[in-house]
């Protein structure tokens, strides 16, 4: 099925009701940074799921007061949020065409989210997500969409990726991949696909603990990043790269070679911002204690021989990736030798992507 098609009988207009899910956030291993067209990557990532870091939704509908002019309510931890509440406004009303019915009803969403607002922790990928899977829930339940998990999985993803790129990667499971990549058969620019099977048990219950270097909003979105990529001198070179990286990734995700996993890792973080900085007008989103982070990172795993290793998003804070069964050392590593470089440590590990709650 075409995952962008509605498919449904729309034959309860005059109906009501209410969902409500979860979705996680997720953190890119190799790095999606440049885009074109309505939100079309320049080149294929890969992620994992993340488990703590997510937000919770609860959508409710009701036909719409002025048929074609529908409201949407937005409430973000309990207050009324209208800049918030606009941009998701704008965003379905965008996408009218592949959401039909989102006019004739009149919305209310109340979020919150389990990691802090000013953790400065990315909070599209779980928010949209979560957005997305409670519409194509209500599309099934209440509009008469009767799709397999598969295809509400498929279509959350694609719609997902129309609010935030990203975010099509948090519907998935453990591990997810996105955008068309030669050799990852199934990949697509238009949405993500499950990664969990390529999943060697050495990457099982991964860890990814997020230490918070700095809460400050960031000097430059992501979006102006992304499309600063159109002028940036490496991008071809980096597109290239980021197709290797990606083929290589699966590879290693499938046969376990942690060596691998983490040049790989830390070399696409590393290059995400190498790129940040040689963009015009360059920008640098690292602070000095995440170059002290990654540091002490490195010398203790050579020290040690633990395979623990970091990885950045688009941001200072430094996410710190280990193996479950080095959970005991990583934890004593970082809490006597990085925690006091953060004001926070939010403990994260891979985990099973959405859920729908009760409502
Ligand atoms: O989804 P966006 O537009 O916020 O972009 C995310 C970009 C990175 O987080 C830096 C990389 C990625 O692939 O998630």
């Amino acid at each position: 099925m075409d995952p962008a098609s509605y498919n449904g009988r729309l034959n309860a207009l005059e109906s009501e009701g209410k969902v409500r899910w979860s979705s996680p956030s997720n953190i890119a291993l190799t790095k999606y940074w440049g885009k074109h067209d309505n939100q079309l990557p320049r080149n294929p990532s890969i992620s994992f799921t993340l488990s703590q870091a997510k937000t919770l939704s609860e959508v409710a509908f009701k036909p719409a007061q002025r048929p074609g002019e529908p409201s949407v309510s937005l409430f973000f931890e309990g207050k009324i949020n209208e800049a918030f509440g606009q941009r998701i406004r704008g965003f379905l009303l965008k996408n009218k065409e592949v959401l039909p019915y989102i006019d004739a009803f009149d919305w209310s969403i109340r979020t919150e989210n389990t990691f802090p607002h000013s953790s400065g922790i990315a909070s599209s990928a779980s928010a949209m997500s979560c957005l997305v899977m409670a519409l194509v829930d209500i599309e099934n339940q209440y509009l008469g969409a009767d799709r397999s998990a598969e295809d509400q999985l498929k279509r959350a993803s694609y719609l997902s990726r129309l609010a935030s790129g990203s975010a099509s990667r948090s519907v998935y499971p453990n591990c997810a991949e996105w955008g068309h990549c030669e050799g990852i058969e199934g990949s697509s620019d238009l949405f993500a696909i499950p990664g969990e099977d390529w999943l060697n048990e050495a990457f099982v219950g991964y860890h990814d603990d997020i230490l918070i270097v700095s809460a400050e909003e960031k000097e430059v979105s992501s979006s102006l990043g992304h499309q600063m990529m159109a002028t940036n001198a490496y991008r071809d070179i980096r597109y290239r790269q980021a197709n290797e990286n990606t083929i290589e990734l699966k590879s290693v995700l499938q046969s376990g070679d942690l060596d691998r996993f983490i040049e790989i890792t830390e070399g696409e973080a590393l290059t995400l911002h190498a790129l940040m900085m040689t963009s015009h007008p360059s920008f640098i989103l690292m602070k000095p204690n995440s170059l002290e982070v990654i540091e002490r990172i490195r010398n203790f795993r050579k020290e040690s021989g633990v395979p623990i290793c970091f990885t950045l998003d688009a941001g200072p804070n430094v996410h710190i990736l280990y193996p479950d069964r080095f959970a005991d050392v990583c934890r004593s590593f970082i809490t006597s030798e990085l925690q006091q470089f953060g004001s926070q440590l939010i403990e994260d590990h891979m985990g099973a992507g959405p859920e729908r709650l009760e409502a």
